[in-house]
């Protein structure tokens, strides 16, 4: 599938993706493979350029990650970052010195030969680069010459420009190196002579094609939640066959105030999709009825999930696919040779379809980040909202809800959140927040009405920013704004008294409570 595109190798570094991200937003499509992708392998993609990325390993180290030498010798353009650079030296016949100690932080770039890399920067200009290495250079391979330096590392950016061959002992992808993005543009525009041609609209197309020719004349069904990824992945598969895509919408009695009808609303009756809505609200809650283990929640709504899903798949007929919002990040997870990461909290992707309803998978974004899926789904015209609204858990309002879960509560907490998400938007901080809702607290405190007392559940209210969700700052709002939502979540809702502030970073919280 790389053709013309950029293959990125992954020696292991924790900015890999961010490489490809920065690629991408050049609107050159680029993969990601492990270091083990084969020179038979790429000789079949054709890639137009090739990155090695950094990676933990020092090439001396016994079974240390390397390539076959003949990757070199294809005439593709080549980028070796950090890691990727002394391999590349190593295998050229240059001399990788052991360091003594890591150089990590911020330097002083001075530009000596403004080629390839390099190409629109001026002779003797100083960049910020943020280095992060352990060995270093010593001696280049024949062929190649020092295009730019630092005070610490004389082979700073390195070139074979006979070959197009470079290497960088720093990061070019990181913000920390502000004229990064011009580098790396020069090496896929000027060096490889990439073309911008990975847009929304070229994607569309492609996509679209392809799962016309996957599917045939049969018929899909896709598990639509109403969350970006399903409902752009739902979207292009009904772009492409139409009205043989069945949508499945299982209200499970834990959305959101209005989310239900909303669904319905955009994706029926504006967008024409064919959907099922599925109101199975009293099958989960009887099923979490007076379940308190949050694990254990997690696990009932999972399996309610499947059994409501399967029930309404099997009535429809001829279904060969089962359509999936997998992204891009999941597809790398899954093929790199790093295990997978401690398993804090179980079921954040709905598990357990594939196998039991013996239908082929669709996934129509297994190669887009999530802000290209943001991208694709404004080219197909869904509304802002859809495409922009925080991030909501599978297991829904069951683990804003510690202890047991209660239709009370369960009111209580969408009236609540129903407000917050009103003032935030009018204080015009949702879009800046990454994610912000309430959770009901499973205990009573006493207040005052007027003159009654009253005895009644608190509400603590949390909003975070982050970049992914792996980790959170608490959002500073602005005390107005926080006072406007405790006063009428306090006023408007009956059966609470109380509003805390969630004041805690993740980690080591974490963003929901259960
Ligand atoms: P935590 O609570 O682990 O959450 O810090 C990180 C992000 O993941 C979301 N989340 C889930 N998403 N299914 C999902 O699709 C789940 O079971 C699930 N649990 C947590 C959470 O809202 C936050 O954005």
């Amino acid at each position: 599938m790389i053709v013309d595109g950029v293959l990125i190798l992954d020696f292991g570094s924790q900015y890999t993706q961010l490489i490809a991200r920065r690629i991408r937003e050049q609107h050159v499509f680029c993969e990601i493979q492990p270091q083990t992708y084969s020179l038979a392998e790429i000789q079949e993609a054709k890639p137009r350029a090739i990155v090695m990325s950094g990676g933990p390993a020092s090439v001396f180290a016994e079974g240390a990650p390397t390539i076959d030498p003949g990757i070199l010798d294809l005439g593709v353009p080549v980028l070796g970052i950090c890691y990727g650079m002394q391999l590349i030296s190593h295998l050229l016949g240059g001399r990788v010195q052991r360091a003594d100690e890591r150089e990590y932080g911020p330097a002083r770039l001075e530009v000596l030969k403004p080629e390839g890399l390099l190409h629109g920067f001026e002779v003797g200009t100083h960049v910020d680069v943020w280095m992060s290495h352990g060995d270093r250079v010593e001696t280049l391979p024949p062929g190649f010459e020092t295009i730019a330096r630092t005070p610490n590392s004389p082979f700073a950016a390195v070139a074979n420009l006979e070959r197009n061959i470079f290497g960088v002992q720093f990061h070019p992808e990181v913000a920390h190196t502000p004229r990064g993005v011009e580098m790396l543009r020069a090496f896929l525009f000027e060096v490889a002579g990439c073309k911008p041609d990975w847009t929304p609209g070229s994607f569309i197309e492609q996509t679209v094609d392809a799962i016309r020719r996957q599917v045939g004349n049969r018929a899909a069904v896709c598990g639509l939640s109403g969350g970006v990824d399903s409902s752009v992945a739902a979207m292009l598969v009904s772009k492409a066959i139409g009205d043989r895509l069945t949508c499945i919408f299982v209200d499970n009695g834990l959305l959101r105030k209005h989310e239900a009808q909303s669904v319905v609303h955009t994706f029926r009756d504006h967008f024409g999709l064919k959907l099922i809505h599925v109101d199975a609200a009293d099958e989960f809650l009887d099923a979490l009825h007076g379940v308190t283990d949050p694990e254990e929640k997690r696990k009932i709504v999972g399996r309610v999930f499947i059994d409501v899903f399967q029930r309404e798949a099997e009535k429809l007929d001829d279904v060969g696919y089962l359509v999936q919002g997998t992204l891009y990040p999941d597809v790398i997870e899954s093929l790199s040779f790093k295990g997978p990461s401690a398993v804090i909290k179980s079921h954040h992707n709905v598990g357990g379809l594939p196998e039991t309803l013996h239908l082929e998978l669709v996934e129509p974004l297994r190669l887009l980040f999530k802000d290209e899926v943001r991208e694709v789904g404004e080219a197909m015209g869904m509304p802002h909202d859809v495409l922009w609204r925080h991030p909501f858990p599978g297991p829904g309002l069951a683990v804003r809800c510690p202890g047991a879960v209660e239709r009370e509560k369960l009111d209580i907490l969408r009236e609540a959140e129903a407000i917050f998400d009103e003032e935030l938007r009018a204080a015009d901080l949702y879009d800046k927040i990454w994610q912000a809702f309430c959770v009901i607290l499973p205990v009573r405190t006493v207040g005052v009405m007027g003159d009654e007392r009253t005895y009644d559940y608190v509400i603590a209210i949390r909003a975070v920013d982050s970049r992914d969700g792996m980790t959170a700052d608490w959002s500073r709002i602005p005390h107005e704004v926080l006072a406007r939502v405790s006063t009428r979540i306090i006023n408007e809702v009956r059966g609470c008294n109380r509003v805390c502030y969630d004041i805690s970073s993740k980690p080591p919280s974490t963003i929901e409570w259960e």
